[in-house]
């Protein structure tokens, strides 16, 4: 059986203290989360290795960064190699996003470098996919998805490739209040994972956990996370608020 997961994503928001004060609400109100169930907080750099500190006792909790640089060392002022994520206790590292595609140039050649970078480090990685409005318009977001996904992960070995979960997240749906529907987001979900089993096989597949984000709230997180292959969700609005977040892990409890 594949994980679920319930990943947050704070973006670039809440202070160090704020951060410190959403952990600790959350984890004193966290629901009892089986082996298969993990629950990741993804924080601004600045707040990783406080959130390590708080989580570092719970079972099948977890801290993600955002981002990270594709090389391992040197002169690249501002950056954070993933290995100095995973000496510091970070388990994930979430790689693609749309928002540093878009804001940050990221393609898929750099984001199979950075994806690279991250499973080097033992990092475990998030790698974000997902189509624009005028994509889905279109109705060619399983062509545009699975070629996210080729160029930037298809070329991990099938071992590489148990130490990545995917998130499907439209643009169109992100921050937008606008999500997708439930039969839109198992229609995606089934193609990934279709896609995933040609490239490596049924087992794999199987066992990759393919998250769905984009206004994921606890109102709907019980319908999308009860489609067959919709394995949890990466969240970013609703994770900024404990009892939002919660109800969303409630959802997959
Ligand atoms: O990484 C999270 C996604 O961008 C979803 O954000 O839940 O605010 O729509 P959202």
């Amino acid at each position: 059986m594949r994980k679920q997961i319930v990943a947050g994503n704070w973006k670039m928001n809440l202070t160090v203290t704020e951060g410190q004060a959403l952990v600790q609400q959350v984890l004193e109100q966290l629901p009892e989360l089986s082996a298969q169930k993990q629950v990741i907080f993804g924080t601004p750099f600045l707040h990783l290795c406080q959130a390590v500190a708080q989580t570092k006792d719970t079972a099948n909790v977890g801290v993600a960064a955002q981002n990270c640089h594709h090389q391992a060392s040197g002169a690249y002022t501002g950056e954070i190699a993933a290995g100095m994520l995973q000496a510091a206790g970070v388990q994930s590292v979430i790689i693609g996003h749309s928002e540093r595609r878009m804001y940050n140039h990221e393609d898929n050649a750099l984001l199979a470098k950075k994806v690279d970078a991250a499973l080097a480090a033992n990092l475990h990685v998030i790698f974000c996919c997902g189509e624009s409005l005028d994509i889905r318009d279109a109705d060619t977001q399983n062509a545009f998805v699975e070629q996210q996904l080729n160029e930037s992960i298809f070329h991990l070995s099938a071992e590489q490739m148990a130490q990545v979960t995917i998130a499907y997240e439209p643009i169109w749906a992100i921050g937008t209040g606008r999500t997708a529907s439930a039969a839109q987001a198992q229609d995606m979900h089934a193609h990934i994972r279709g896609v995933l089993a040609a490239k490596y096989g049924e087992s794999i597949s199987q066992q990759t956990s393919i998250l769905y984000g984009g206004s994921c709230k606890a109102s709907n997180a019980v319908e999308l996370f009860s489609c067959p292959d919709v394995d949890g969700g990466l969240i970013g609005g609703a994770s900024l608020l404990a009892d939002d977040f919660l109800g969303i892990i409630r959802a997959m409890v």
